[in-house]
């Protein structure tokens, strides 16, 4: 198995604000090595861990991601929304966050985000260049997204790197885009998953991750359909597993 049987979403999302500092050093705390989050782009090209388009819900400020640069992110307090202790939780640079990661020794599921304001080649590039300066451990990564230009892009430029096609409702033929770039993984929402896909993408040879999981129940059916790993706000749902 390349990634874990129990990989945190946005960080621990239910147990910390997501994607922040806080949720990623919990995770670890917990004893999970793995951690799902989301890398998004601000209006000067900056790539952020950040998980909207849009600053409303997560910050105290309104309007979208698209209107603000680096100079006024970096003081936005992303940790009010989900308690007062994490007032001082900032908006964390790709970069600053592959860093913290590493230090953590925590595997990485990277989801790249393409949302209207910019495109799939507007920001790959960047992400292969935090990559390759601030990644070490090639064994714990696996690169996702919703976006296939993203893989394609991907793929052309670092053939070898692990690729997640990422879907909500897998698509009947998932396999084309999977013969494009070459995905070690398929990841999908798991409230649509039937038996069948499980046992054609595994005959495949890849291996499969269902989000958001934050019912035990459903993520014990899921490891016994053959499901490789959950993706959860709430590792703590799972122990004793
Ligand atoms: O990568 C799985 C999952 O995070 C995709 O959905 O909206 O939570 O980023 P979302
Ligand atoms: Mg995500």
């Amino acid at each position: 198995m390349r990634a874990d049987r129990i990989i945190a979403h946005r960080g621990c999302s239910l147990l910390r604000p997501e994607n922040t500092r806080s949720a990623f050093i919990h995770t670890q705390e917990l004893g999970i090595r793995w951690v799902e989050t989301d890398v998004n782009r601000l209006g000067d090209g900056t790539l952020v861990v950040f998980h909207d388009d849009h600053l409303g819900r997560l910050t105290p400020a309104d309007g979208r991601l698209a209107e603000v640069n680096w100079s006024t992110a970096k003081d936005l307090d992303v940790g009010s929304h989900f308690g007062a202790e994490f007032s001082d939780e900032r908006m964390m640079t790709l970069r600053d966050t592959l860093a913290l990661l590493h230090e953590l020794n925590l595997g990485l599921n990277l989801e790249v985000k393409v949302y209207a304001h910019y495109r799939a080649e507007d920001v790959v590039p960047d992400i292969i260049a935090a990559l390759e300066d601030e990644w070490h451990d090639w064994e714990r990564l696996i690169i996702s997204s919703f976006n296939p230009q993203v893989l394609r892009l991907l793929h052309q430029a670092r053939p070898t790197w692990s690729l997640g096609l990422l879907f909500e409702k897998i698509p009947d033929d998932w396999q084309s885009l999977a013969a494009e770039v070459q995905p070690v993984s398929v990841h999908c929402h798991y409230a649509w998953l039937r038996q069948p896909q499980v046992d054609a993408i595994k005959a495949q040879g890849l291996e499969i991750y269902c989000y958001t999981v934050n019912d035990r129940k459903a993520g014990i059916m899921l490891w016994d359909m053959g499901v490789d790993g959950v993706i959860t706000d709430n590792p703590n749902l799972f122990a004793g597993l």
